[in-house]
């Protein structure tokens, strides 16, 4: 089947389009109001940027009445985000902190989570997560849907601290994936869980191996002798 989204003419019963990229992270992103009140929500239009400096976005859609959602404009306001690793031990807790509730109200407290400051700033992160990503704000694109609910805040962020929880390091110095189990959204009702990987190393000519392990090896280098700010 093939069909034009913009002519709203899809066949099936429900739109496939959220099914054809998946699975998508989860940006389980904490934020702080300026009157101090904490914010959970998840974000699955999002995903890593570019990796030197690390740069991560998440596009917040607007409500049909034209609201912004508060992730979007405490990470504005503040500057600050946090991007929490969303994981299958915490997957009830993701679901309740989506809800629609006033900003006054913690989607931490509604989720029964409990939380840790960051080290950078005063945005709660949560503290079963096993991995945070501290994220400095960068900027905000407005990208104009055919409704309102079309719309979104497109939220960029630079990793500023990154924390990542020991026991899930292993003896290689990689982080244990298969033990950290996060969750991905699919299309519909849909999530799955990361429970098996595996690797493979694009092949490669000798002389572009030198090249490229130079390359790695002055990146590595230039993260031991930068300083956080
Ligand atoms: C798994 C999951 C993924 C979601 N992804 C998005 C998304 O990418 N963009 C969006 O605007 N809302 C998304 N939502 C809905 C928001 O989490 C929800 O509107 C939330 O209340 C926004 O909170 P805030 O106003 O506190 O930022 C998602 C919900 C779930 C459960």
């Amino acid at each position: 089947m093939k069909y034009d989204p913009q002519e709203d003419n899809c066949p099936l019963p429900h739109s496939p389009f959220r099914s054809c990229v998946v699975p998508r992270p989860i940006a389980w992103i904490s934020s702080v109001d300026e009157q101090g009140n904490d914010n959970l929500a998840p974000f699955s239009q999002c995903g890593i940027l570019t990796f030197d400096p690390p740069m991560v976005m998440f596009a917040a859609n607007h409500y049909p009445t034209g609201q912004r959602k508060d992730s979007a404009v405490n990470a504005e306001k503040t500057g600050w985000f946090v991007w929490n690793m969303a994981t299958e031990a915490l997957k009830e807790a993701v679901n309740i902190s989506a809800m629609i509730v006033p900003s006054d109200q913690s989607e931490f407290e509604l989720a029964g989570l409990e939380k840790i400051k960051a080290d950078l700033s005063d945005v709660p992160m949560v503290k079963d997560s096993p991995c945070h990503l501290e994220c400095r704000y960068v900027s905000t694109t407005v990208i104009k849907g055919s409704s309102e609910l079309g719309t979104v805040d497109l939220i960029i962020g630079e990793v500023i601290r990154v924390h990542i929880n020991d026991e899930y390091i292993k003896s290689d110095g990689c982080v244990d994936i298969e033990k950290v189990r996060p969750i991905g959204r699919m299309g519909y009702l849909d999530y799955t869980v990361i429970d098996n990987t595996f690797s493979m190393e694009v092949p490669m000519s000798d002389e572009i191996r030198a090249i490229m392990s130079e390359i790695m090896a002055g990146s590595a280098k230039k993260n031991e002798t930068t300083g956080v700010e």
